[in-house]
């Protein structure tokens, strides 16, 4: 059974601490794109028909982590567990999701407003829920549907693949997506539109937002405005960190 969450003045409290201590902790290890991905993997396998998994913080357990799409996001869980010893009161589920804002927001990328009051769940879903970086449109669009989320949001969030790297122990890719993986720019989607180079990585579902007409008017429009890419993006984040949550 999910813990209820009382959001009162003190648990608010408690998250403008923890955001604090985000801040520094990410700053500090300079991990904002894993806690981007923790926040992303713990909300993904949200599913809108049956209403199960979403952001609730089940990815904590082994059961899920240890799932083939998860691997390497322990190193997120165990740093969250720093700032939940310090702050015990707030969810699980509510902490990965500020940690997502946090490091989007600490990266120079756009306000993501956060609601907290979300319940932590034990129950786990199966892996398979998220998507297969190795798949293409109809795929992409078979998962985020299955979320509740639209085409806009399918681009606007690939958008994250700002931040960070593939790792060949982790998902077999490898390398990141752009110069400086360390700042939230638009930069993902001018160097989807230019000719490959080596040093940089698409996988199969970042280049089929090119192949499809609906995802890719979206890519040229981010690509070339900054400002509507920031504003879709803090949109669709915070409907991916709300999926299934109805706030108090
Ligand atoms: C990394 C796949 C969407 C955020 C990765 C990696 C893969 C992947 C294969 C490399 C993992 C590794 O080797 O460490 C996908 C696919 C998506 C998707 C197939 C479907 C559209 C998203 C979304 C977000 C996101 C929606 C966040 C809103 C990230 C971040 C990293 C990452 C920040 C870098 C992690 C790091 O540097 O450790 N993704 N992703 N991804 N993904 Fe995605």
């Amino acid at each position: 059974m999910a813990l209820p969450v009382v959001v009162d003045a003190e648990y608010l409290k408690e998250i403008e601490k923890a955001r604090r201590d985000l801040r520094a902790l990410i700053a500090n290890r300079n991990c904002a794109p894993i806690m981007l991905r923790l926040a992303w993997h713990d909300a993904g396998t949200y599913d809108a028909k049956t209403k199960t998994g979403g952001p609730n913080g089940s990815i904590r357990n082994e059961e899920e982590y240890s799932h083939g799409a998860n691997n390497g996001l322990k190193k997120a869980i165990d740093f969250c567990e720093e700032v939940k010893e310090k702050h015990p009161k707030i969810s699980y589920a509510d902490l990965y999701q500020l940690a997502g804002v946090v490091a989007v927001e600490i990266t120079g990328g756009p306000t993501v407003n956060f609601v907290p009051g979300r319940r932590d769940s034990k129950v786990c879903t199966r892996d398979g829920r998220l998507p297969d970086a190795k798949q293409g449109v109809s795929h992409l669009r078979d998962i985020f549907y299955r979320m509740g989320l639209t085409d806009k949001d399918i681009v606007a969030l690939s958008g994250a693949h700002t931040l960070g790297r593939a790792h060949p122990d982790r998902s077999g890719f490898d390398g990141p997506w752009t110069e400086d993986p360390l700042k939230f720019d638009n930069s993902y989607f001018q160097i989807l539109l230019e000719q490959d180079t080596a040093a940089l990585l698409k996988l199969p579902t970042d280049r089929a937002l090119l192949d499809d007409p609906e995802f890719r008017r979206y890519v040229e429009l981010y690509a070339k405005d900054e400002d509507a890419f920031f504003q879709d993006y803090a949109e669709s984040h915070k409907k991916l960190s709300e999926l299934g949550f109805v706030p108090s």
